[in-house]
């Protein structure tokens, strides 16, 4: 029997086929695969087979789609967290729950160690060791990417070759590509050069907003208690929800971000993404708070939110202060009911209407027209306090001018 029992986070990919084989042999282990399918367009079908030609005795393909949109994604969402102010982190996303689902079958399968096939440079791999040691701090973690002898891809493919790991022939592709339903990350080849505009073949999902349609597109979209619930009428579950708007802002070129990013393990990198239906969700809920939160609470949020953001980008999903700051970003949601009509056109957002049950802009306060409730003459108090220390500091400095006056 095998000393160890390892469960592989598994893509199908060179470096996680042959780490099932270099992982079985080096660490004397029965090797189960995990693949997560977060909504990916890859196709996942074949996967299990290939796995276990690769050596591994179990393979599980799991769709965790909804999971992921409604319990990682949307909660973002209601936050309106970005790292940076840019990027709405459909990986770091997707790792917390690729890592639990990970202990979850480790739990199941009574194994003693987990694998991912993250490089050594990255945020991934921080992400899923720090939630895997969060949930199961006695399962062992191993990188074998950080590790390992290979030094290049034609290492692994000459080691694939000799082992028989079936590695499927594809065409070389010059982008590293991590894909989900939230959203696409592009890196690596030219992209690498802050100086070089991406070239049309690194996007996957988004047509150039210079080849969208000249006649512009309104959607309605209509969120309740922050989540999205309807799309131009229809109500949709998350998943067919997401999809659509990924369609239809994908057609407008909506959701391209180039960027350079701040990464956890201190090197700035050149990140491109992709992610229509997020940045038309982010923009759309953003307007709808604008008329449903009170202003202390929407300027209180914005503070709490980058130290939220910054949580989920660094891998700390399942800590007590993402939590902490998960049940305050919630309890703002509970009014943030309503309908936001966006207009997309050429890779641009604008608002076109908003409308909320709740909506705490009052037309009788806000006229300029004979309709106006506002009392016009408590302002001239209000305002004789508001600035009242500001007088005095010109006051007190002119005073303490004059008496240096006197003294020469
Ligand atoms: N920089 C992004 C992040 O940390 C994208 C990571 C992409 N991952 C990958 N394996 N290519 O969230």
């Amino acid at each position: 029997m095998a000393k160890n029992k390892i469960v592989v986070a598994y893509s199908g990919g060179l470096d996680t086929s042959v780490m099932v084989k270099w992982l079985k042999d080096n660490y004397d282990a029965e090797i189960i695969t995990f693949t997560g399918n977060l909504g990916q367009t890859k196709e996942l079908v074949g996967l299990e087979e290939k796995a276990k030609k690769s050596g591994a005795s179990k393979s599980y393909v799991i769709d965790l789609t909804k999971e992921f949109l409604e319990e990682y994604a949307f909660p973002a969402l209601r936050a309106g967290a970005m790292y940076e102010d840019a990027y709405p982190m459909a990986c770091s996303l997707g790792r917390p729950l690729l890592a639990k689902t990970l202990v979850d079958i480790a739990r199941m399968e009574n194994a003693n160690m987990v694998a991912h096939g993250c490089t050594g440079k990255g945020n991934d791999q921080v992400r899923f060791e720090v939630t895997v040691g969060a949930l199961a701090p006695d399962i062992v973690n191993i990188a074998p990417l950080r590790t390992w002898e290979f030094k290049s891809r034609e290492e692994e493919i000459d080691y694939a070759k000799a082992h028989n790991i079936p590695v499927t022939a594809t065409k070389d592709n010059p982008y590293s590509i991590d894909e989900n339903i939230w959203g696409t990350a592009i890196e690596c080849g030219i992209l690498e050069d802050p100086m070089a505009e991406p070239p049309a073949d690194a996007f996957q999902h988004t047509v150039a907003p210079e080849d969208a349609p000249n006649e512009s597109e309104v959607v309605t979209i209509e969120f309740e208690k922050g989540i999205p619930a309807a799309v131009n009428g229809a109500a949709l579950d998350s998943v067919s929800l997401v999809k659509l708007l990924n369609e239809i802002g994908g057609r407008h070129g909506i959701g391209r971000i180039d960027m350079i990013e701040n990464r956890l393990v201190g090197i700035k990198s050149r990140e491109v993404y992709e992610a229509p239906a997020g940045m038309i969700l982010h923009f759309a809920h953003k307007e709808l708070e604008r008329i449903t939160l009170e202003k202390s609470v929407a300027h209180y949020k914005s503070l709490v939110v980058q130290e939220y953001a910054n949580l989920i980008y660094n891998g700390l999903w399942f800590t007590p202060l993402r939590d902490a700051l998960q049940a305050f970003i919630d309890k703002t949601q509970e009014k943030v009911t309503g309908l936001v009509k966006v207009r997309l056109y050429k890779g641009t957002t604008r608002i076109a209407g908003r409308t909320s049950p709740y909506s705490l802009y009052d037309p009788e306060l806000a006229t300029y027209t004979a309709a106006d409730q506002f009392d016009h003459k408590a302002s001239e108090g209000f305002i004789k306090i508001f600035g009242l220390p500001y007088k005095t500091i010109c006051r007190v400095e002119q005073k303490a001018k004059d008496a240096e006056k006197h003294l020469v």
